[in-house]
């Protein structure tokens, strides 16, 4: 009897072991899985205004696309240039624009969109969100939303800040700002130029707010934007070869140089009011 009880709760505690080691396995495989998009990405303007980042987080909390809201994914869409083709043409030929905000943008848009239509679940995220957390972007379409969704984003913020209105010198808050961290206007627009001539290849250079509120110029490769490193971008140029090249051809200090006179400072203004 006593050796029939004994096997009765040696088989018993078996069948729980077995039973125990199945349900942790199971636990197991589901805290395993990686989230497609990181939870603290924010999808909407007003999710960005409410966005609480560590001090530490690279989520910048503020629209950057335009001042008020971020850049779609649903699905992605150019925007008509905000002046007509020839309307900049002391500094970017009519050409130069069709072309450029034609082809070379509208080339973003499309691939970007083609890149997230394996992903709907990506596209409730702004393009600015999936820049801001690349590493959560699933590893095939990376790439693709890296170069595309920069470009889209980059060009996005190109347009506006140039304007037939524009003019050479900065003005109003940002003009402060500029003399009180680079010491003058020319010693600020001598470095930005240095900074983008010597951009080996394609790229853009910048003036970002840094996560201490600092003015920076930054000069970022390819279709980067400076948001995946945390920075605010305030206002770049496109030194792109697509960008001057059929007017300046190899002169890119001449292009660089010129297109000073078409920077809309109104805007640029704006921007860094909004970066604050
Ligand atoms: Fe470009």
């Amino acid at each position: 009897m006593n050796s029939l009880f004994k096997q009765l709760i040696v088989s018993f505690l078996g069948t729980l072991f077995v039973i125990l080691t199945l349900v942790a396995c199971q636990s197991q495989q589901t805290t395993d899985i990686s989230p497609t998009l990181s939870p603290t990405s924010p999808a909407t303007p007003n999710a960005q205004t409410q966005a609480t980042p560590t001090p530490t987080s690279r989520i910048i909390t503020r629209p950057v696309a335009y001042v008020d809201r971020s850049l779609s994914t649903n699905p992605a869409q150019l925007a008509p240039l905000p002046y007509a083709y020839a309307a900049l043409e002391r500094a970017i030929d009519a050409d130069t624009m069709k072309l450029h905000h034609d082809q070379h943008h509208a080339a973003y848009v499309n691939n970007l969109n083609n890149a997230l239509e394996k992903y709907p679940q990506l596209q409730n995220s702004s393009v600015e969100a999936l820049l801001q957390d690349l590493s959560s972007v699933p590893q095939d379409i990376r790439t693709a939303v890296r170069n595309n969704g920069g470009g889209h984003l980059n060009h996005t913020i190109f347009w506006q800040i140039m304007s037939p209105e524009g003019a050479g010198q900065p003005t109003a808050e940002i003009a402060q700002e500029i003399n009180q961290t680079f010491g003058s206007f020319d010693t600020f627009k001598q470095q930005f130029n240095e900074a983008a001539t010597s951009r080996f290849g394609s790229g853009w250079v910048w003036l970002v707010r840094d996560r201490q509120g600092q003015l920076q110029i930054v000069s970022t490769q390819n279709q980067d934007n400076p948001i995946s490193e945390g920075l605010y971008p305030i206002m770049g140029n496109d030194v792109w070869e697509h960008a001057y090249y059929l007017k300046y051809q190899n002169r890119r200090a001449e292009y660089l140089n010129d297109w000073w006179s078409v920077v809309n400072w109104t805007e640029v203004n704006r921007r860094s009011q909004a970066s604050r």
